[in-house]
Parts: structure tokens; sequence; C-alpha cells
């Protein structure tokens, strides 16, 4: 049997996450956040002391990682070697930390099968910046979902408010425009949009509208 894979690529902000996670919702399927993959290296390798500007340890270092994934009532829950870490990988400097380890071919090597054995085994929607591109070339669905980079620093700005955390909105917008560009310009699977992926640009959209506008594209696609 085959099943059904959707790919989510864009940059960070533009609301994939909560968009996806709606939209395999309302089709039953699993939805997939592939940066939680990136965030649990980076954070492994915070936690280690490992330089994260030295390649060369950051590859020898993975050797030490085990990465599972759960799915508890529809969501998913990122265990790093026996720990559950879903929570500990959404801090702003893990998010530096999983832009700068992902240029590396060695981790995006040492994540691939992950990404790619899961969607072999159940239907998915899977968020991410080469899903379209690399992971799963063949999906069903691409979409590429983008937004101005102010209203996606507002949306952070406003989503690390809420959990408490102290920041300034222009530091967001100048760490967000930094890690565009660092996930755009590495040579390892960059982020962009795979020359069959529809491109979304949600800046004047809020998320209902944005997820109606995926949706309708979905069951266009998908003949549902
Ligand atoms: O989507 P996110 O912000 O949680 O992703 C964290 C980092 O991981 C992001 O800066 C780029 C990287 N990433 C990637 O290179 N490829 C993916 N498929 C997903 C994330």
């Amino acid at each position: 049997m085959s099943y059904i894979s959707i790919a989510i690529d864009g940059p960070s902000g533009a609301g994939k996450s909560t968009i996806a996670k709606a939209a395999a919702k309302r089709l039953g399927y699993i939805y997939l956040d592939t940066g939680a993959l990136y965030r649990a290296v980076g954070l492994y390798m915070l936690r280690q002391g490992i330089d994260i500007a030295d390649q060369l340890s950051v590859g020898n270092a993975l050797g030490g990682i085990e990465i599972e994934l759960k799915f508890k009532g529809g969501r998913q829950r990122v265990i790093l070697c026996g720990s559950d870490v879903s929570e500990a990988i959404r801090d702003n400097k893990v998010s530096k930390a999983a832009s700068d380890v992902s240029a590396y071919a060695s981790v995006r090597e040492f994540l691939f099968s992950l990404q790619r054995d899961f969607a072999e085994n159940t239907n998915v929607v899977m968020d991410g910046r080469d899903i379209g591109t690399s992971i799963l070339p063949q999906a069903q669905v691409k979409i590429f979902l983008t937004a101005s980079d102010q209203a996606r620093a507002k949306r952070r700005y406003k989503e690390l408010v809420r959990k408490g955390q102290q920041v300034e909105y222009d530091d967001i917008l100048e760490e967000m425009r930094q890690r565009d560009k660092n996930d755009m310009t590495r040579s390892a699977s960059p982020l962009k949009q795979a020359e069959d992926a529809i491109l979304i640009d949600t800046t004047e959209n809020d998320l209902e509208q944005s997820i109606e506008v995926v949706m309708q594209l979905i069951k266009r696609k998908l003949n549902l």
C-alpha cells in the first residue's frame, strides 16, 4: 500500500507548523515537524559542550545521539537519549544551534532515513526546509509557505512573549534574517522552493485563512 505525503516547506515563522498540524488533523494524517529533529541535534551539542562551529566535532558527536519520536494524542514528542526534550528544543538558543548544525551534510544525512522511513509507513504532513526537494521528492502535494520577514518576526516575537521569554522584537527580526540567510545559502539541501511546489504567501492572512487556503489546495490535488 502506498501512502500520501504532503510536504510543507518554507522559512521560520511562515506558519508552517500550525498550518501543517491543522491540515494533518483534518485529514487524519500524522504531522511530522522535522525542524524538531534538527533542534534535538542542536540541543545535544549544546548540552555536551561541543563547539557548534566545529563541523568535525559535531559530526563525531552524532554517534552518541538517539532520537525517538512519539505521538501522544496527535502531538509529537521528541525523545533525545531517553528524555523528553519537546519543550527544551524551543529555546531561542536552540533555534540558532539547530540552524547552524543543519548546514552540515553529516547532520542532514544522519536525519535523512528517520524522515524518509516515516513516510513509508503512514500518511503524513511533513514540514521543514527540504521536504519537497530532498526528503520526499515524490510527495503528492508540495507547498512552499512564506511571509514577509517583518510579519514572521512579529509572529515569533508574540509566541516567545506568550511563553514568558524576555525578548526584543528587533533582536528576533535580526536573528530571523540571519537564520534565513544560513538556511538559504548553505550548500547541503538549502531552503528553496521545489519546482513543483505551490507558493502560498501568508503575510496578509491570519492563521485560519491560511489553513483554509492550504486545505483547498490539498483537496484539489488529492481529488478529495
Ligand atoms: O522549523 P524550525 O525553526 O523548528 O527549524 C529549526 C532549524 O532546523 C532551521 O533553522 C533550519 C533547520 N531545518 C532544516 O534545515 N531542514 C528541515 N527540514 C527542518 C529544519
